[in-house]
Order: structure tokens, then sequence, then C-alpha cells
């Protein structure tokens, strides 16, 4: 099986390689080179800018045919047609890596299906659903069988460790140094994290298989916890302290500073619960095998590794704001206090 990945390199790309590489398949894959190549020699390298779409529209074609293309970095509506101009008629299947947030995660039925309506509220989300109808609609022409992939929330070693408020960069020292940790509303929220191997099966396992072919499917962590579940598991994970969980209202997070919590307004101040029934019955070799304290252990011993974990002290505001809600708090109990 010959097998194209734009993109290749990054966090999820990375898990698809090697599974497909397990699963004896033949890999190329497109990118500008910059990003950390963890690949191996076995894998054959294109460079360019998929956003060049002259320059990549040829390449691709001039290299081709493929028996899978996947798409790891469509996230335009102008990158999709370019896809189409480019494999149509030249690769035997076509996989486009959407999204959950296509979903808008307002749903009140949990879990979220591959047949839930999608009602984006993010910019991101909306452009994905375009990305998808174009496919679909290739699909539907007879240019080329698609199939789409819905991951959520996707970690290992070449990215970082989200905590609920986003994508914090000093999560993980605040951890280590036993600092207090916000926890938007009650801490009860729903959560799902999937490890980036683990899903890179699932893609790895769908390519070529019919079964796929028009279909769109979820793909997720096996385990539901809440934020506070969360925040306590990885701390015990990477060896930290029991973490001191704030929780702090959403509306008034949103209130103080909406530019900085902009990823906890759009995605996780919602329930994140996506099933993953249907991709398991087509595509049985995906398991969410991973267990999470192993996964976050290996993707924080690659982030002390590239200097990606951030001190705290270089970001005190979330000290500032913990230091007040507290002592708000307290004064407000003592006003009300009753009287004797
Ligand atoms: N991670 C999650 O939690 C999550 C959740 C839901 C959906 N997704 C979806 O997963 C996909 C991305 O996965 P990922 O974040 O793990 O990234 P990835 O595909 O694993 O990494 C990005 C890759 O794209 C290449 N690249 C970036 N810009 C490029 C360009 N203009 N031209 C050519 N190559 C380019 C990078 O290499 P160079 O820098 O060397 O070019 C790298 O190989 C996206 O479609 C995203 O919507 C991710």
């Amino acid at each position: 099986m010959n097998v194209l990945l734009i993109g290749g390199t990054g966090l999820i790309s990375t898990g698809i390689v090697k599974a497909l590489l397990a699963r004896g398949a033949t890999v190329t894959v497109f990118n500008r080179g910059r990003t950390d190549d963890r690949l191996g020699p076995a894998v054959r390298r294109l460079q360019g800018d998929r956003n060049d779409f002259a320059a990549f529209e040829s390449a691709v074609a001039a290299t081709g045919p493929w028996d899978v293309v996947i798409d790891m970095i469509c996230f335009r509506p102008d990158q999709a047609e370019s896809d189409v101009r480019a494999f149509a008629g030249r690769c035997g299947h076509f996989i486009f890596c959407s999204t959950v947030c296509t979903y808008g995660n307002t749903q009140t039925i949990l879990p979220t299906v591959e047949t839930t309506p999608q009602n984006p509220h993010s910019a991101y989300g909306r452009d994905k659903v375009a990305c998808e109808k174009i496919f679909l609609r290739a699909h539907a022409d007879g240019k080329m069988p698609v199939t789409l992939f819905r991951p959520s929330h996707t970690y290992g070693p070449g990215g970082g460790v989200i905590n609920n408020l986003g994508w914090e960069p000093t999560f993980v020292d605040r951890l280590r140094r036993g600092l207090p940790i916000i926890v938007s509303g009650d801490g009860h929220g729903l959560w799902q994290s999937a490890f980036s191997e683990d899903v890179g099966v699932g893609f790895a396992f769908a390519a070529g298989r019919a079964r796929c072919f028009g279909e769109a499917y979820n793909i997720v962590g096996g385990e539901t916890v809440t934020w506070d579940d969360y925040t306590r598991r990885t701390a015990a994970a990477i060896g930290a302290p029991a973490p001191r969980i704030v929780h702090i209202p959403t509306d008034l997070l949103l209130a103080l500073d909406r530019p900085r919590f902009a990823a906890l307004e759009e995605i996780f101040r919602f329930h994140g619960v996506y099933a993953n029934t249907k991709l398991m019955r087509d595509v049985p070799e995906y398991r969410a095998a991973t267990p999470y304290e192993e996964g976050v252990r290996r993707t924080v011993a690659w982030m002390d590794a590239h200097q990606k974990v951030v001190s705290a002290d270089t970001d005190p505001w979330e000290d500032r704001l913990v230091e007040r809600w507290e002592r708000f708090a307290a004064e407000t109990a003592q006003a009300l206090a009753p009287r004797g």
C-alpha cells in the first residue's frame, strides 16, 4: 500500500506513520521540513508548502498515483479544493482529518455520535465542516473514495499537556511546584483524551478499507473523566504533589479575559464525550490501548527533553487571580455570616 500523508511529522501524523510502517505500507510525507522529524529512514520525504497550491498539486501529481492519501493539515475550503484537484482520479482512498469541533459540543445527549447534527460555534469547526462537505461531494461524484476522521483531544510526544483552561504552557510546572490549578465551573465537566499512537493505529487500519468509504468516524480516548480527575491523575502520573484545585465560574473567567480563555469558551467549557463505537465496528484494530498515566509520562518526558515546560514565573496572572478570588470568597462569607 502506497500512502501519502500531507503533514506527516507532527503529533498525530507521527503515530499514523508508525502504524502504517508496522502494517507494511510504503509511506511518503509532504511537509515544509520545519517540524522536528521523528520518522526514521524508511519514510520518503517530499518538501513543499501545501498552501502554494500550484506547486503542491504538480508535486503530488508527479509522484502519484497513491493507494491512500491522508490529509492531516487541511483547515480551509480552498485547501480542500486543492486536494480534490490534486487527487481526483489519482488516489484509491482519501482520508480527511477533521475534528469533533464540527459538532459544536452543545449537545445535551451524550455521547455525541457521527449522526449528531453539526452546529460548530468556532471558525475552526465551521471551516472543517465546509471541508468535509467538499470531500463528501468529491466522493459522491465518484472522484475519489473519501473517509472523514473526527479526533477529539489527542496528546503525546511532540505536543503538550492541556489543562481545563486550554493550552496553558505553564500547567506542568504549576503541577510540579504544587501551585494552585484553576478548573472552571465545579470541575465536573467531562473529557476524553486519546494517545497519539493509538489514534495513529485507527487511521492506519482504516487506510484502503472499502467499508470505511463515504463514512465519518469519531476517534477518541476510551475513558471519560471529570476535569478534576484529569488534573489529579495528570499530577500523580508525573510524580507531582496532589494538586490544589481552585474552582472559578466559567462566566467569570470569560468576563475577566475573553481572548485568554478563547479555548475554554469554544471547547473546554462543554462536555467532550464522543462515541468510538462506529470506529471499533469498522476498524476493530483501533484500541485506546495506552493508559493515560503512561501516555502523559511519555509526553512530559518529551517536553522535558525539548525544553517545552514553561516556568510558572513567566505568567503570574493565574496566581494573582486565585489570590483575589479566594479573598473575595472569604470576605463575602464573612460579610454574609449571620450576626450573633
Ligand atoms: N491534536 C488534537 O487534539 C486534535 C484534535 C482534533 C483534530 N485535530 C486535527 O489533527 C490535525 C493536525 O494534527 P496535529 O496537530 O497532530 O498535527 P500533525 O499533522 O501531526 O502535524 C502538522 C504537520 O503538518 C506539516 N505542515 C504544517 N504546515 C504545513 C504547510 N503549510 N505545508 C506543508 N506541511 C505543513 C508539519 O510539518 P512542517 O512544519 O515541517 O511543515 C507537520 O508535519 C488537524 O487537522 C487538526 O484539526 C487534532
